[in-house]
């Protein structure tokens, strides 16, 4: 089988200069960013299977905003924003966790139902007009989609529902069963410091695996595309090569990955990255699935978040394989890490000037193109003064 789902051809001529270096330092373009990317896209806060049972939740502090999810005693999940409904303390403290009946505010003590509803305040009589009823937990748009938790900061949207979008990667990805998947070792959070946009610039494209990935080259090399970003969603793929090994991890996962009945014959050796705009990846090995993402702290600063998830009956074979996909991976990041800094601080020089795109870096340009479309200051070539971004920035969207 033809291992594409899309066949995106790539035009013959094309801007290949990347984003405005100001923008990877722009204060005020972070601002836009937030409001016009980050809250009103769909964003990834973990899986079903991290909050198996009634009162168990997870948190996810981001762009200045705090998701909680929290599975109720009917069995479904939903999503609020962590803010109590008194004075905004956090509702509850902890990255994740289980709240037994209710949830109950550290800082005064009120006390809500696992489904947002507001059970009480403290001292009730001291509220001698509480309308209970006007104080629940303010809601977050959630949708799950094969088992993974997806969250909207603000209710409605520039994309469709996370079913619509991903429906083209639905029929492979439902290979995987990914809904009844376990955790592997939780969810994970790291700082990297550079700005979020090197970090998916880097993390878009394979023509750096070639020369700065080693043990990717060895287990897949030539093997690896890209398909660029169409409608939210771009798609990498790459088989191992049964005969690799030149790296131990490489060497041995190749020999102990078992071979995976459960999935069609081009997948059971492929490992396939769908990226979702604007900052998140999910991806397959035949052993596992995960799901990795990006969160600006500052204009220099980014927090990287993800999680791996297993089959709940894994063999040992699928185990040991589990762990040394992870070790390869880990390699990678750290591989990628260093790429994204050495680009990254480039554009603080006046020498640079901008970048110079290879056709396998079209899904790079694709992704900026969606950025671009939802900013359109991101097509000025000279920096706006900071204090016109935000103005201008409408002034163009309006023209749009
Ligand atoms: S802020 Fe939550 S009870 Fe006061
Ligand atoms: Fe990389």
């Amino acid at each position: 089988m033809n291992p594409h789902l899309r066949d995106v051809a790539i035009p013959n001529d094309w801007d290949r200069r990347g984003l405005p270096g100001w923008s990877y330092h722009s204060a005020a373009l972070l601002e836009l960013e937030k409001e016009h990317v980050f809250r009103n896209h769909w964003q990834i806060a973990g899986h079903v299977c991290d909050i198996p049972n009634a009162g168990d939740y997870l948190t996810m502090d981001v762009i200045g905003e705090r998701a909680l999810i929290v599975r109720g005693k009917d069995g479904v999940v939903r999503g609020f924003n962590n803010m109590c409904r008194h004075r905004g303390s956090r509702v509850v403290a902890d990255s994740q966790g289980n709240c037994k009946n209710a949830l109950v505010c550290p800082f005064h003590g009120w006390v809500y139902n696992l489904d947002g509803t507001l059970r009480g305040a403290a001292r009730p009589r001291s509220f001698p007009d509480l309308d209970k009823t006007e104080f629940g937990l303010m809601p977050l748009d959630l949708e799950v989609w094969m088992g993974f938790i997806f969250i909207r900061f603000r209710n409605g949207g520039p994309q469709p529902s996370v079913a619509e979008l991903l429906k083209p990667i639905e029929p492979e990805f439902a290979h995987y069963n990914a809904a009844d998947m376990v955790p592997s070792w939780g969810i994970w959070t790291q700082k990297t410091p550079v700005n979020w946009k090197s970090v998916r610039d880097v993390d878009n494209e394979g023509y750096h695996v070639a020369m700065a990935h080693p043990a990717l080259q060895d287990l897949y090399g030539a093997t690896y595309f890209d398909e660029p970003f169409v409608n939210g969603v771009s798609r990498s793929f790459a088989t191992y090569n049964p005969h690799a090994g030149r790296r131990w991890s490489v060497k041995n996962y190749v020999k102990i990955a078992p071979e995976p009945a459960h999935l069609p014959d081009y997948l059971r050796k492929a490992w396939v990255y769908y990226g979702i705009f604007p900052n998140a990846v999910l991806s397959v090995m035949p052993e596992s699935v995960q799901f990795y993402q990006e969160f600006p702290l500052s204009t220099g600063e980014t927090l990287l978040r993800g999680a791996i998830y297993r089959y709940r009956d894994e063999s040992r074979e699928q185990a040991a394989a589990r762990y040394l996909s992870f070790r390869i991976d880990r390699d990678t990041m750290s591989e990628d890490v260093q790429l994204s800094v050495w680009s990254n601080e480039s554009m603080l020089s006046e020498a640079f000037e901008g970048f110079y795109l290879s056709d396998l870096e079209y899904g790079v340009r694709t992704h900026h193109d969606h950025l671009r479309r939802q900013i359109p200051v991101l097509g000025l070539e000279t920096a706006p003064e900071e204090k016109d971004m935000w103005n201008l920035n409408d002034a163009l969207r309006s023209r749009s």
